[in-house]
């Protein structure tokens, strides 16, 4: 089996049942990530380790999600080379609204690239990690444009059943 080249790290268990999403598109892909709990705010000291050998390891891209006070993106951020995809998390009263304000509001020299927040923000954080990494990778330059085919595709059918039933 080849390493890993992606990571999808969040904050905390009880992101998982949304994380899950984004580990199962990029599995759709072939791509079997690295997966870790790790947090800005409780597991400091890991998160720095994590994200300082990253690239080391063989990683190209870190996917990092957290909710509340997301801090968890952009600490990765500012200790590696590698691009970070923050995935804002909707754990609290407001909805995923603090999350995303807190990953997407990065001080300039410090870029996350953030995703919308939660399930759907999952899913295209995976999709966007399989875009870089494809950038130098045929094969999943071919299942992605494949992909968006077969999504294409399947609007056009919901189209043609549409009008049938408009006018039948
Ligand atoms: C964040 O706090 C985590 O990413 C999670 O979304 C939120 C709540 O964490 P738990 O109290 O459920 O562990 O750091």
């Amino acid at each position: 089996m080849s390493k890993p080249r992606i990571a999808v790290v969040f904050g905390s268990d009880s992101d998982w049942p949304v994380m899950q999403e984004c580990v199962q598109q990029l599995r759709q892909f072939g791509e079997e990530p690295v997966i870790e709990i790790m947090s800005a705010h409780r597991t400091p000291a890991r998160v720095h380790e994590f994200a300082r050998s990253a690239r080391d390891e063989g990683l190209e891209v870190i996917i990092a999600a957290a909710g509340l006070a997301a801090a968890l993106a952009g600490t990765v951020a500012a200790n590696t080379c590698l691009p970070v995809i923050g995935v804002p998390l909707a754990s609290g009263t407001l909805q995923g609204i603090d999350s995303l304000l807190s990953t997407v509001q990065m001080p300039p020299g410090v870029p996350v690239a953030s995703v919308g927040i939660g399930p759907a923000g999952a899913r295209n954080a995976a999709l966007l990690a399989i875009q870089i990494v494809a950038l130098h990778d045929e094969r999943l330059h071919t299942a992605y444009r494949e992909f968006k085919a077969k999504q294409a595709k399947s609007v056009e059918e919901k189209n043609r059943a549409l009008a049938k039933q408009l006018t039948g």
